[in-house]
């Protein structure tokens, strides 16, 4: 059949062309966009003078019709149409007849598609950002629950200072909150309209951008005809968002895998989201935490995808620019399904508070107490330093731990040490010492849980 397009050439192409010019495969899921981005055209058309309000009320019936029974699934959507909106406007036709042809004054693909694909990822935004505040939400409760959990904090994966696991867990919190404040930023300059940019010039009819851009729920409109079309910042933007939230949903992976590990065994994963080994009846694997860390990779190669598909983009629209959506709406969908079972992990995992406050025991993480100490005394800190690491390396020598070493060591070292050190050094003083904002004391936690909380409420 030839193409609703023929006219220069006569429109008949081979097979294998139709298949590889095609996007309705992946591009069909904007149908309820570009439905409603029509509708609205078509009234600002007849509100402009340029097509009859008889006409538009025809075009916004069918456009109706045809919204209400892809919906229902009485009308499927033809994977032989070149694209989602060639398709609607073929169905209108057949439908309504040639009224259907008037759809596309003062309107070009180009336009259109930019329109579609804007309205759909500020919905997918707004999805993404409800998921993740709900995510932010399930570790603050457990941040909550486990605020006194005393477990070593790490440099380099070595023991370093005492924290609780509320403490840890609250840091993840701080991260999907910037992450959920850069979807928001996004979202400003996603949400202005390119709609009445049309092929790339703008057009000659009386149109009305800002009747459009205000009637589809747009802040305002993109306000160079040529930028309008061939802008996929916000594409690109949204990956990059997209992105850095995984990168913090794989670290958090990465020390979930940790922790379930019998080295660990700081956490134990519910059943409900473990899997058993086909071979090894011992195992209960992470591998969800592990599918997590695996599809970060995967949306960083979205990202990079789209910015190499556009680097050499000669303005305006190019058919390379298809080539946006099968990579967004991936990203898109990857995070969707990784914020939904990271949630549901998070939310039945519990942590073994015995195992984090053995381990703490273990790894002299009160060593810079033990410096403190005689600082405290007058001691300057360097010298405290180099003290506190001999007596590490005595306890090491001697297999014990600071808090078993007798006194008169103690003072062999330095005659500022006094009964009191032992109290300074004990793993629970040398949490609820550290009350600087944002440290890991159980009021500090206390206050980023309340902060978080409020942020969420905005
Ligand atoms: N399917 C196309 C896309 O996704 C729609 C725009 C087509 N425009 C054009 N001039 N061929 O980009």
């Amino acid at each position: 059949m030839a193409k609703m397009w023929a006219g220069r050439t006569d429109g008949v192409t081979e097979k294998i062309a139709d298949d590889f010019n095609s996007s309705i495969s992946f591009d069909s899921r904007m149908y309820k966009q570009d439905i409603t981005g029509s509708m609205v055209h078509a009234q600002m058309l007849a509100k402009q003078g340029i097509i009859s309000e008889g006409d538009a009320e025809s075009l916004v019936a069918g456009l109706e019709g045809i919204l209400a029974d892809i919906e229902s699934g009485e009308l499927p959507i033809d994977m032989e149409c070149e694209d989602i909106h060639m398709f609607v406007e073929q169905v209108l036709t057949e439908r309504i007849g040639d009224v259907g042809k008037r759809l596309h004054t003062a309107r070009s693909r180009n336009d259109q598609v930019a329109l579609d694909i804007r309205m759909y990822l500020r919905e997918e935004t707004d999805t993404i950002t409800e998921l993740a505040k709900k995510l932010i939400g399930v570790i603050t409760d457990k941040a909550d629950q486990y605020k006194d959990a005393i477990m070593p904090g790490y440099t380099h994966l070595q023991r370093a200072q005492p924290v609780t696991f509320g403490h840890h867990l609250m840091a993840y919190a701080m991260m999907l909150l910037r992450d959920v404040d850069r979807l928001a930023d996004c979202r400003k300059r996603m949400n202005l309209s390119p709609i009445g940019c049309c092929a790339l010039a703008g057009t000659t009819y009386n149109t009305d951008r800002r009747y459009e851009a205000e009637n589809l729920g747009f802040d305002g409109i993109c306000l160079n005809s040529l930028d309008g079309v061939s802008d996929r910042d916000f594409c690109a933007e949204l990956m990059s968002d997209i992105a850095i939230l995984m990168m913090h949903l794989s670290r958090f992976s990465e020390e979930i895998i940790l922790w379930s590990s019998w080295e660990f065994k700081f956490v134990e994963l519910s059943d409900a989201y473990t899997t058993g080994s086909s071979i090894m009846p011992q195992k209960k694997n992470p591998d969800m935490a592990e599918l997590v860390r695996g599809k970060t990779g995967r949306v960083y190669g979205n990202l990079i995808s789209l910015l190499t598909t556009l680097k050499g983009l000669p303005l305006a629209y190019n058919k390379d620019m298809q080539e946006d959506k099968e990579s967004v709406f991936d990203a898109c969908d990857t995070v969707i399904m990784c914020l939904k079972v990271f949630t549901g992990m998070i939310e039945t995992l519990r942590a073994n508070t015995v195992n984090m406050k053995r381990a703490a025991q273990k790894g002299f993480i009160n060593a810079t107490d033990l410096a403190d100490y005689l600082v405290k005394k007058g001691l300057p800190f360097r010298s405290a330093y180099k003290i506190s690491g001999t007596l590490v390396a005595l306890c090491i020598e001697k297999n014990t731990v600071l808090e078993e070493l007798p006194l008169e060591v103690y003072k062999q070292h330095s005659e500022l040490f006094e009964e009191d050190l032992y109290n300074e050094i004990d793993l629970m003083t040398c949490l609820e010492k550290r009350v600087s904002e944002g440290g890991t004391s159980v009021n500090s936690v206390k206050a980023q849980i309340n902060y978080v909380k409020e942020m969420l409420e905005k």
